[in-house]
């Protein structure tokens, strides 16, 4: 099969080489799928990189997300459920897979994939994996957030963006934090009630505002340390905080009295490893919800699999709106 894989880290156009590499085989429990959109998230870039932890494999294909068409299954699975299916996935080349999906066929685990709805499209589907899992188990981590007030910092990034989406698809009242007056459409457009421009405006002010002065159930956090100050002013007593990255600040101080009067949740997020009975409601409702609408999977960009490289850099380069992919 054609692949693109990297033996050491760094730059993508360094060392990334593309190439044949031996078709994988399906193992028990497992089925081939031939890719045909892989999905590339920032932390496949810092893998890459090297930011993140040295190489944990002696080769890597990159990207952990994709959407294809199972192409074989192997022992134990049966063909009826799978064979000939479009599917989504995650978690690709994650939790001790070195191959993922920048590559023609991957074998995977039968509980990595969903089936994808024949109105989506593969590119749309390799948009799912980590950004809507992440933003599914960032809003749903303390239960159901019907007719409860949900901030979402970020609401245009790729997983802020479907954070906001199934929040309000859940019966929410959604605001958003964006940067922009293009951001504040694009997180209107997928269900937030209100926008808040965090480059102009008092966050917290005008969340209590919204709120009538009661602050919000439940925020989702893309920035904790950048935005902790601020997001702890926005959340009401007993109310929850889930996040998912913390750029702006990676060592940020907590006040600790300050959270711990109000009875707040902190909880981190970290896809790969968030609790398998969660993962599972994560892909069983996210088909069911792109399975019911009209919804808004942003590809930002669409690279041949030989350009994968400048797929990681269109990535590295921010302001992507959605998930940049990758076409074998
Ligand atoms: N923990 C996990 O399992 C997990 C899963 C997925 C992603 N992540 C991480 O989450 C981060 C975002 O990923 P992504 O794919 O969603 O990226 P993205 O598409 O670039 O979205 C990030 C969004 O956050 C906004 N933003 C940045 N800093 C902000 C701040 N301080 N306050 C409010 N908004 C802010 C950005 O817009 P502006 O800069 O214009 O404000 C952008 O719209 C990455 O670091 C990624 O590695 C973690």
């Amino acid at each position: 099969m054609k692949a693109v894989w990297y033996d050491r880290t760094g730059p993508a156009r360094e060392v990334f080489q593309y190439g044949d590499l031996p078709d994988p085989q399906a193992g028990r429990g497992q089925v081939l799928i031939r890719v045909k959109a892989s999905g590339v998230n920032p932390a496949d870039t810092y893998l890459r990189g090297g930011a993140l932890a040295p190489m944990a494999y002696r080769r890597v294909i990159p990207n952990s997300d994709g959407a294809g068409v199972v192409e074989a299954v192997g022992p134990g699975v049966e063909e009826t459920v799978w064979l000939g299916k479009r599917v989504w996935f995650y978690n690709g080349q994650r939790n001790g897979r070195a191959f993922g999906s920048a590559a023609e066929l991957i074998e995977l685990d039968t509980d990595l994939l969903s089936v994808l709805p024949d109105q989506v499209s593969f590119a749309e589907g390799a948009t799912l994996g980590i950004p809507c899992m992440t933003a599914h188990r960032s809003v749903f981590m303390n239960g159901a957030v019907q007719g409860q007030v949900v901030l979402v910092t970020g609401g245009a990034g790729a997983v802020g963006h479907y954070a906001v989406q199934l929040a309000k698809w859940a019966g929410a009242t959604v605001i958003a934090t964006v940067s922009s007056a293009e951001k504040a459409a694009r997180a209107r457009a997928g269900g937030a009630d209100h926008a808040i421009d965090y480059t102009t405006e008092d966050v917290a002010a005008r969340v209590r505002e919204i709120t009538g002065g009661e602050g919000v159930h439940h925020a989702v956090e893309v920035d904790l340390g950048g935005n902790l100050e601020t997001t702890l002013k926005c959340i009401r007593q007993n109310g929850s905080l889930a996040y998912y990255a913390s750029r702006g600040d990676p060592t940020p101080t907590l006040v600790v009295g300050n959270a711990m009067r109000l009875n707040l949740a902190i909880t981190g997020v970290y896809l790969p490893v968030s609790p398998h009975p969660a993962r599972r409601r994560a892909q069983a409702d996210i088909t069911r919800w792109i399975g019911s609408g009209a919804r808004m999977l942003s590809v930002a960009g669409r690279f041949p699999l030989k350009a994968c490289a400048a797929a990681h850099e269109a990535v590295e380069a921010g302001g992507k709106v959605g998930t940049v992919v990758v076409e074998p």
